[in-house]
This record gives C-alpha cells, structure tokens and sequence, in this order.
C-alpha cells in the first residue's frame, strides 16, 4: 500500500514534471577523517532568562533583596499600614557577597495582616501533585514567631503551604528550611505569599522557593525538563557561560567563575547584562544569582556526558559596550582564574582548587580537556591578551586545548587579522560565528571545504540563521532556517577533519523574559518545546558516525547544486552508514545513493525525515509542527532510492556488513 501511493506520487510528480534525478555514491572504504566525538554540542548563556528565572529551578526573583531595586519583585502586604515595619536593612561593611536583608516588626500581628508576596520571575509555575521546598534565613531574639508559607495561582486561590515556627537564634544568623509542602493545583504565574504572625523583630534574607522535581532530584536545583532536552541531544560539549556575558558590559561585571562556586548565599549576585542591553527589550529584573554557577555547570555537563568547554575572560569588556581593557600588566589575576579553573575542574584533592571542588561534593575529576579564551573579543588587544594566556595554560598545562575567538563575523578585516595571527599563533581551535541569513548558509555549505587541514581546528561556536537580521526581534525560529542550517551542517560533517565543535546559539530563551532571537528551545514557566533548529542539530548529534565518509553527485560534492547537499558518515561499531540529505528546494528530488566499498547487512535501512512549510515554527501551544518522522525503505543491492520532499531533511541509515 505504501509502495502503491509513493508510486502514485511518483507518476503524479513525474506528469506535473516536479521531479528530477541524481546518483550520489558514497564510498565507504575512504575514511576521509575521523568524527570528532565532540563534534555537535550545546551553547549556554545566561541570556533570555535561560539560568535566573529559567534552567534554575529558585521560584523567588530577588531572594536576597540584591537587585538595584531592593524590593523588585516584592510587594509589601499591610492590612494596617505602619511605617518602619518592613525595612530593607544593609550589612554591607561585614558581608560584601549579599549585604541585604530585610526586617519586619511585628506587633501583635496575626495571620494576614501582614505579609510579603513575590511574583516570581514571570509568575511562579506551579505544578498539581509536586513538593515545593521553602526556606530562608532569618534571626529574632523573640519567641513565637511564625511564617505561614502559601502559593496561590493567578485569581489568589491558595494551592498549597505550611507553617514554620522561628526560634529565637541569639542574634545568629540561621538557616531553616520548612518540611515541604504539595501543590494541590497547577499555576502557570502563581505568587508566594509569606504572611508573618506574632511579636518582636526579625531579620530575613535568602527567601527562596524550588520544586523538588528538579533534574536528579537535587534540591537547590535546575528544572528537569530543560536538561532532559539537552541530555536528549547527546551533545558532545557545553560550551559556557557564553556569550557576550563573559566579557560585561565593562570589567566590573564580567563573568567571573570564582564568585560563583561555594555556599549559593555567598554568590555575590550581579547585573546579568542582557538586563539593560537593548532598548527594545529591556529586562530591568534580569540579574545573575549564580545559582547555576561552575559547579553546577560541570556537574551537568558530567551528567549528561558532555565535556565542559569554559570560556574566560581575556581582561577586555565586551567592545561593543565599554571595550574596557584590563592593562597588560595587570592580566595576572585573570590568567591565574584560568589556571585556578582547570585545577578547579581536574587537580587533585590536595590542591587548593581541587579541594573546593571536594567540598562541593565531587572528590573526581571533571576531565576537563579545553578551555576558551575571550568570546567575540577582536584586535590586537585581543591578540596579545590571547598570547599571554596561551603560554601561561601551555606552561602548566600542555595538554589542555584552548579555544581562541576570531571575532563577531565569519568574514572581513577583524576575523582575517584574527584567523591569520592565530593560525600563526598555533591556537588550537578557532571560534567562528555566524549569525547571518538562512542564504548565507545555504551558500556557505562548502566554506571549510578548502581550508587547511593541518592547521588550528574550527569550532562553530555560534550559529543560527537569522529569519530577519542579527537583533531583530522579528526573527522566527522557523523551518526555513533550520533547513538552511541542516545544509550548512553537511558542509561541517563533510570536512570533520578541520571541523572539531559546532553549536547553536543562544540555547533556551523564556517566552516572556527574551532579549534576542531566534533560540533553539523556548520555555514558559511550565512548558518546553524544541524548535525545527533543535531537531536538526539533534538529528546530527545523535547520528555523528565516527568517520566521514566520501559522497559524490553528478555534479562533485553535493554543496548545493541543484539545492541538493548531502554528507555521509560511517558509525563503525554500530556498521551503518548514515547518509544525510537536504532538500533545499521547492520541488521533490527522486535520488540514488549507491554504496561503493560495502555490502549492505539487509534488505532495509531506515529514513527520518523532517519537511515543511518554510514558514512553519514550533509553539509551546504546537510544539511539534515540525518534527522528524522515522520510517523503512528497501535497500536494493548496495543501492537505495529515496524521494527527498521539497524543503526537506532526510537521514538514512543503512547496515553494513
Ligand atoms: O548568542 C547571543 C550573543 O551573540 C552572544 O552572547 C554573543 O557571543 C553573540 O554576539
């Protein structure tokens, strides 16, 4: 029946003169390189609400009433207002990491009369059935002090809380969590209420709320479902913490690793530098917690056996904002916190570093094996920056690759005094960008094909084809430039030995907190949806092989030619050869892939397609418009033939002896 409707199809696409034929061969016995096992990874940022108010999993926004506005994202709730009852004190002389807190007095206060309410990041998702943990810190020298803890949904109907007792804490700070309680309703924007009741004084700081279904069940920790979509990738890496946030807005503000290790409360929180970055999109309560920090990023990292790729940064503020430089003779302290990173990461127990990464629970190693220095930082400045951190990391250790940035564009003077001198320079791998029209990527599929391959490998560290233009809020994460991106990829799979890394970016993006776009995977406060993008760089991922194989049309290298561009790779301990083919035009394309140097194992292979509309996008409401679909089709011989959809994406998989 099948059989009989592609044949109908056929006859039906040859009358209307819609299909035209190729052969493509594949040659199985030429390994032209081996796949880098990293090859297709993950790029996270602290941008869109991806870590605050996003992957970590705190419900309260402005916990610790550190934000420019102390009491953002809270409001007071007096049934008899009286001044000087809630006041935001600062302890800023004794405690520099979070010098904040707030106190209440209470004067025979009962039970809704005096209360403060947060409203979480965008609202609170709250979910029917989970256990959500509350806890604070707090001191009183008073007795009978109670804090009644409830999450209510978006019409004020209470889901669910407790009650928790404050003890007298002789002036000390003290830490108290409640015993849990379980929603009994789902909210996409709830609000916590904490309703204080009693008599006497108390001081209050780090007032935070989290599910406990967070990934692993770690308490404190990221929401499951956003790493479950990158654990569903394989990725071979996570590039991290960016981006344009490692290098701030000016140097003050700048990523730095340090701060965001140890005790969460200890994490001096910053501006996350998307808050103010584009007039258009302003995000005044975007700030940088930490909760997320480097422990927790290799920790995820580990989980879902990806290799860490930090990125530092290179004593230079982003230099589209300040461009701010950290003299030369003053870069010590910055190449050190390379240094102090891979000890952090991979030094023994003994070691200062290796025994905070101990203490946080993780005596082994983090295996790291490459470290980036700079993120799109450009010229000279760049350059001798680079080449300081380069012979200090070389010196102590020769075995970790560093990553060196060449820059915003894939192109032009910046990016060819940057290529040139670090090719010079023996970086290991580059770190090219391209955010450019989905015409761009289709264009570009035989860019590295020239390229040297004896030279500094190439790390796709940030790719996304702009439906618009860079920054415009008008870009879609539709179908037309996740196809553009799938052509581009063959380009990368065909010349695995140059290309060693490639992601997407930015990674996740919160419907109603983003900043920029497109993004490969958008969330709400309950819901998550992998866009077309994120299909395609998972189709790679998950089908990488382990040696790129060589594949011929009529015409050379399938890069485009008749739209038509294609890669093939060999999996060798699973025997498949995986043959990937875009269609990048309107009209289907009949084609024959003939294996050369193999018998195939059987008589079927098996075919996952992605195809649509190119105006199609992936909601949260429609979150799988455009989805791969996987079938069987018949291998005949060492050939196979195959109809390749207009607008399409196609995998075929087929055993070989
Ligand atoms: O991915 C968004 C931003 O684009 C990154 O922070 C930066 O590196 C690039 O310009």
């Amino acid at each position: 029946m099948k059989q009989k409707i592609k044949l109908l199809g056929l006859l039906a696409g040859l009358c209307s003169g819609q299909y035209v034929s190729a052969q493509l061969k594949v040659n199985v016995k030429n390994h032209v390189a081996e796949v880098s096992p990293v090859m297709w990874g993950v790029f996270f940022e602290d941008i869109n609400m991806g870590a605050d108010g996003g992957i970590y999993a705190e419900l309260v926004k402005n916990r610790s009433f550190e934000f420019y506005k102390p009491l953002m994202g809270w409001t007071i709730q007096q049934k008899h207002f009286r001044e000087g009852t809630v006041i935001v004190q600062n302890r800023q002389e004794k405690e520099s990491a979070n010098p904040r807190y707030i106190q209440v007095l209470l004067n025979n206060t009962s039970k809704g009369e005096l209360g403060l309410t947060n409203e979480g990041f965008r609202g609170m998702g709250v979910k029917k059935d989970v256990r959500y943990d509350f806890s604070l810190q707090y001191r009183t020298e008073n007795s009978g002090i109670k804090l009644h803890v409830e999450l209510v949904d978006e019409a004020g109907k209470t889901l669910g809380g407790e009650t928790i007792e404050l003890t007298p804490t002789n002036g000390k700070w003290t830490k108290k969590k409640g015993g849990g309680f379980v929603a009994g309703g789902t909210a996409m924007k709830g609000k916590l209420n904490i309703w204080l009741e009693g008599n006497g004084k108390v001081d209050m700081d780090m007032l935070s709320l989290f599910p406990s279904d967070t990934w692993k069940g770690r308490p404190g920790g990221m929401r499951a479902d956003m790493i479950q979509m990158l654990a569903d990738m394989k990725p071979g890496f996570i590039r991290f913490p960016g981006g344009c946030i490692v290098e701030g807005h000016d140097l003050s503000v700048r990523y730095q690793w340090k701060k965001t290790i140890g005790p969460v409360e200890e994490r001096q929180l910053i501006v996350n530098r998307w808050n103010t970055e584009f007039a258009h999109r302003p995000t005044p309560d975007y700030y940088q917690t930490f909760g997320l920090g480097f422990f927790e990023y290799f920790q995820i990292a580990e989980d879902i056996g990806a290799e860490p790729l930090p990125i530092l940064n290179c004593g230079m503020a982003c230099q589209f904002n300040t461009a701010e430089v950290v003299p030369m003779d003053e870069l010590g302290p910055y190449v050190q916190d390379a240094l102090d990173l891979i000890e952090f990461a991979n030094g023994d127990t003994n070691t200062p570093w290796g025994k905070k990464r101990a203490e946080m629970g993780h005596p082994a190693p983090f295996n790291l094996k490459m470290i980036g220095i700079g993120n799109e930082n450009w010229g000279p400045q760049y350059l001798e920056r680079l080449a300081v951190f380069q012979k200090a990391i070389k010196a102590k250790y020769p075995e970790i690759k560093i990553v060196g940035s060449s820059g915003t564009d894939p192109d032009g003077d910046r990016f060819n005094l940057l290529d040139t001198a670090m090719r010079r320079m023996k970086v290991d791998i580059i770190d090219e960008h391209y955010y450019r029209r989905p015409e761009w990527f289709l264009q570009n599929a035989s860019r590295y094909d020239k390229y040297d391959r004896n030279g500094p490998k190439i790390f796709a560290g940030e790719y996304a084809a702009q439906s618009d233009k860079t920054v415009s809020v008008k870009n879609e994460n539709n179908w037309q430039t996740a196809l553009a991106e799938a052509a581009f990829l063959t380009g990368l799979e065909r010349n695995a030995g140059v290309i060693h890394m490639a992601s997407y970016a930015p990674l996740f993006a919160h419907i109603d907190g983003w900043q920029w776009r497109p993004d490969m995977i958008w969330v709400d406060n309950l819901r998550i949806h992998g866009t077309p993008n994120y299909y395609v760089q998972k189709l790679y991922s998950t089908n990488k092989g382990t040696h790129t194989l060589s594949i011929a049309g009529n015409n050379g290298v399938p890069a485009g030619q008749d739209s038509l561009y294609a890669s093939a790779v060999l999996d060798r301990p699973n025997k498949e050869v995986i043959v990937k083919l875009v269609n990048a035009s309107g009209s289907a394309k009949e084609e024959l892939v003939q294996l050369d140097g193999a018998t195939p194992a059987g008589k079927t292979g098996t075919v996952v397609v992605m195809k649509n509309e190119l105006s199609t996008v992936n909601t949260l409401d429609n979150p799988e418009a455009v989805v791969p679909s996987a079938g069987t089709l018949p291998v005949k011989g060492n050939k196979i033939s195959i109809t390749l959809p207009p607008y399409s994406l196609t995998v075929v998989k087929i055993p070989v002896k």
